[in-house]
């Protein structure tokens, strides 16, 4: 259909501009498809980076300057006084760095020949002759209609709602979109749920002065994460003076004149809290309503996800899925991996995803990093194992910086030395995390860890270490 094609036909269709869509999209076009991507936000990047990702690492990295000043600084020997915060210019900042991104991306589709099809996209019908309809609804209550040979569902997720306890009203009871565009600091915050969203999103209103509790269906924080992690992470963040509530139901959320109660059963008793906001942080759901897909008969799995095969395929010829909306973790950069896979398949390569490589961060400050398994799972499995573990308290220049809380864990093969996981709590776990992730890609040992030389005085030497420590011969401890 490329080439002399009208305008309205397209070798591909993606619906949804979020990082798995217009990924996608972008692949597709430099493979030399027809590609149109369809996004009824008035800018492109989706929840990542409108309302996910990056307005909330600005807002992780503006907080934690804020607390760098006050409560850090004076131990390097800089004394600093009458430090005070303007919100207003963090949130201004904030939006200036989604805006300058989200234009970035136009300019991509621009420069890749990608058309953005603004409104809500759904399927028209039923495919004819091999060629599927994808409506686009604009706001003004128009449609257009656009043929295509191949449709990528990419329309990502959504705060879940606990309606029947605790039911958003943005006002009180709040979500994440919310909790990014406080207009001033709340005195009392209750966070439901200890997972991604609620130790970030927590961690940025903590430093900024509010008081910050946090109530956990779980028995631990982070409650998917090794377990050494979810208990290191549980002792430094109430050190940062946030507060747990942990294997806490919660029972009830309503607003009460200027505040909201929160009422739970913690330790056997009925309990109850007053807050300024909750904000309810408890999982994602897939974005997947008012599609059309019983127009072409495809149905969701139970769990509410579409369903793919290894090659992102739903059960309808010529329609894909990727991101958040089919199984798996809802993160931005899986979804970015598996766009390229599925514009490289669609157009006849062999496209791949290693989901055993895929790293997983958590942007508090000690950062919470790990690829691979945990420890409880290589135990549930009966895997032979063994572990190294090696603190930041020792690395020079974790030292040096004056953030030492944390640690690298490396769980390997007992037998063949093979990588089966890494975890990380410390400073710029995030990026240290890559060197692991690489490892993984390459199918690579502990071993490969240690006899690789990484510059000193550097945090990476931590993994290093871990990794000798695999083998009981760590240098520094
Ligand atoms: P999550 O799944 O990370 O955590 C939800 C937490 O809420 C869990 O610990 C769960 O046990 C708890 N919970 C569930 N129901 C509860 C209840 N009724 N009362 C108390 N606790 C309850 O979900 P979260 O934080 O909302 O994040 C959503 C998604 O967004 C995740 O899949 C995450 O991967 C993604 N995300 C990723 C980020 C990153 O990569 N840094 C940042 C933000 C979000």
């Amino acid at each position: 259909m490329s080439g002399d094609a009208a305008a309205n036909q397209f070798d591909v269709i993606i619906i949804g501009a979020g990082p798995g869509g217009y990924v996608a999209a972008i692949r597709a076009a430099q493979l030399g498809l027809k590609t149109a991507c369809v996004e009824s936000r008035g800018t492109l990047g989706g929840t990542c980076l409108n309302v996910g990702c990056i307005p909330s690492k600005a807002l992780l990295q503006s907080s934690e300057a804020f607390s760098h000043v006050q409560h850090k600084i004076a131990e390097h020997g800089v004394r600093v006084s009458g430090v005070e915060l303007d919100l207003p210019q963090m949130m201004k900042r904030k939006d200036e760095v989604v805006k300058g991104l989200t234009r970035g991306i136009e300019g991509l589709f621009r420069k890749n020949k990608i058309t953005w099809l603004q409104g809500h996209g759904r399927f028209a019908g039923p495919a004819k002759a091999g060629i599927h309809q994808v409506a686009v609804d604009k706001a003004d209550g128009s449609s257009t209609i656009h043929a295509t040979k191949t449709v990528i569902i990419a329309t990502g997720s959504e705060p879940v709602e606990l309606k029947a306890i605790a039911p958003f009203d943005h006002k009180f009871v709040i979500d994440s979109t919310d909790a990014l565009a406080l207009d001033k600091v709340p005195g009392h915050l209750v966070v439901i749920g200890a997972g991604v969203i609620g130790l970030e999103m927590g961690s940025v209103w903590k430093r900024l002065g509010a008081k910050v509790t946090v109530i956990e269906a779980a028995d631990r924080v982070l409650p998917p994460m090794d377990g050494a992690v979810s208990a290191a992470m549980h002792k430094i963040l109430v050190k940062q003076g946030m507060e747990f509530l942990l294997g806490a139901k919660l029972t009830g959320a309503k607003p009460e004149g200027k505040s909201v109660r929160v009422d739970f059963e913690h330790e056997g008793a009925k309990k109850d809290l007053k807050a300024d906001k909750v904000l309810v942080a408890v999982g994602r759901r897939p974005n997947t309503f008012k599609l059309g897909m019983e127009a072409i008969g495809l149905s969701l799995q139970p769990n509410g996800r579409v369903p793919v095969d290894g090659h992102f395929k739903t059960p309808v010829a010529g329609v894909y899925a990727i991101g958040d909306v089919i199984d798996g973790l809802m993160l931005a950069h899986k979804a970015e991996d598996e766009g390229i896979a599925c514009a490289e398949i669609i157009a006849g390569k062999a496209g791949h995803v290693n989901y055993d490589a895929i790293p997983n961060v958590v942007y508090t400050w000690p950062e919470v990093a790990s690829v691979g398994i945990t420890e409880e799972q290589a135990k549930s499995k009966g895997l032979d194992y063994k572990t190294g573990q090696f603190p930041f308290a020792a690395n020079g220049r974790a030292k040096a910086m004056g953030d030492t809380d944390g640690f690298v864990k490396i769980i390997a093969d007992g037998k063949t030395d093979r990588l089966l996981g890494v975890h990380m709590v410390g400073p710029n776990a995030s990026e240290l995390i890559a060197e692991a992730a690489i490892a993984f890609e390459f199918a690579g040992s502990a071993e490969d860890l240690a006899r690789s030389s990484h510059a000193h005085p550097t945090l990476a030497e931590a993994i290093k270490e871990a990794a000798l420590g695999v083998d009981k011969r760590t240098i520094h401890m």
